[in-house]
């Protein structure tokens, strides 16, 4: 019998606690109502047929002939099919799919992740293969590391897979322990800027930081031999480093371990309904990211300054890994639209470029539907 199902799965923000999730530190995103709509069918043979209306292309592939792509976005579908037939030697059915998305891409809001979530879920679910979301979360981090080249951590996949409507996630990126949050921001609402600009070498700058941080934990371990991951590193103690770590590893460290205290401080701002404060963490958040981890840029340091004229916003900072994309921004609900009309001119006027804003609410992560069976 041929099955046919549809998966949604949404992309994801995350309110603070940037580029912690690859040094076992803490995050606190959810998924939103921006989703990547795929339909599967299952087919016959041996043949997948698989076609992006958003990118408007399409491409074949034989389930028995499973090899790299050099075209880029080929390889997210790609990568999970190597995961699960070559590398875990699983049984899988041919399916055509069809990808339709109103996530934008690179915007830093997790379209990537989203797409082979929402791929490995389908697969999952078509072939009956009864993958945990941990199991899940391993292959989309798998695929991101040997298909994409990105050394990215948990958070994205995470929470698209277990992301819930209304709640936020409060995950510890190092066991995997996490709680959810009620997100009530009264009056507030998430607004989303898009710069609309992707700085090259955003990969490989997000890969220097990855090893920038490996090198400071290694560094400090060579005394102290008992940290596991750099976020359990005091301020203290690092500051015993600083003239033993170059100054830019020393900045990036003292960034993480400054940002993962943040994220726990928000999460208890938050419930306690304190968002002037929480709001006054996301700054000094998009401050450290600019100043100490240098993954900002002019565009979204502008859009961020911008906000500072205004008490209707209490609090904004750039999301995600950071060269471009969007900011978040946490503003009163009824001056979302003005706001936007602002912001958007001064934009113009100082870069030539138009940006993107939209207003998003905190949504189910994945959801699967069988459409019927024929
Ligand atoms: C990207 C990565 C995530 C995380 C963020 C920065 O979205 O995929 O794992 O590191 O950047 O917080």
């Amino acid at each position: 019998m041929r099955k046919k199902i549809l998966v949604e799965a949404s992309g994801r923000i995350n309110l603070i606690g940037e580029h912690v999730d690859y040094n076992g530190g803490s995050v606190l995103p959810a998924s939103i109502d921006k989703k990547i709509i795929i339909e599967f069918h299952s087919v016959s043979g041996e043949e997948c047929n698989i076609k992006s209306k958003t990118l408007d292309k399409r491409f074949k592939i034989n389930l028995n002939k499973i090899s790299k792509s050099k075209i880029q976005w080929q390889n997210y579908i790609i990568g999970v099919l190597y995961n699960l037939i070559t590398l875990k030697k699983l049984k899988i059915e041919a399916f055509n799919c069809k990808i339709e998305s109103n996530l934008p891409i690179g915007a830093g809001i997790s379209s990537s992740s989203a797409l082979i979530c929402g791929i490995a879920s389908g697969i999952n679910q078509l072939n009956n293969l009864k993958l945990t979301n941990d199991e899940i979360i391993d292959i989309v981090s798998d695929v991101e590391h040997n298909f994409i080249g990105l050394m990215g951590g948990i958070m994205d996949q995470f929470t698209i897979v277990n992301g819930k409507k209304n709640k936020l996630i409060l995950l510890n990126c190092q066991n995997r322990s996490f709680k959810y949050i009620n997100s009530d921001f009264n009056n507030y609402k998430f607004l989303l800027i898009n710069t609309n600009v992707e700085h090259n070498l955003a990969n490989s700058a997000y890969n220097d930081r990855v090893k920038e941080c490996s090198e400071a934990l290694i560094i400090i371990n060579k005394k102290y031999k008992k940290y596991n991951c750099l976020v359990e590193v005091e301020e203290n103690i690092l500051n015993e480093f600083k003239s033993v770590l170059t100054k830019k590893v020393y900045n990036r460290a003292l960034f993480v371990i400054q940002e993962n205290k943040r994220t726990h401080d928000s999460a208890n701002k938050i419930s306690k309904s304190k968002l002037t404060e929480f709001g006054e963490l996301m700054y000094e958040s998009h401050y450290g990211l600019k100043n100490l981890y240098e993954v900002s840029c002019k565009e979204l340091d502008f859009l961020v300054e911008f906000t500072s004229n205004y008490k209707e916003i209490i609090g904004s900072r750039m999301m995600g890994g950071g060269f471009g994309g969007c900011t978040i921004n946490l503003i009163e609900e009824k001056f979302v639209n003005d706001f936007v009309d602002l912001i958007s001119k001064a934009y113009l006027d100082k870069f030539g470029i138009k940006l993107n804003a939209f207003t998003v609410n905190i949504d189910n992560g994945i959801t699967i539907k069988n459409i019927n069976e024929f």
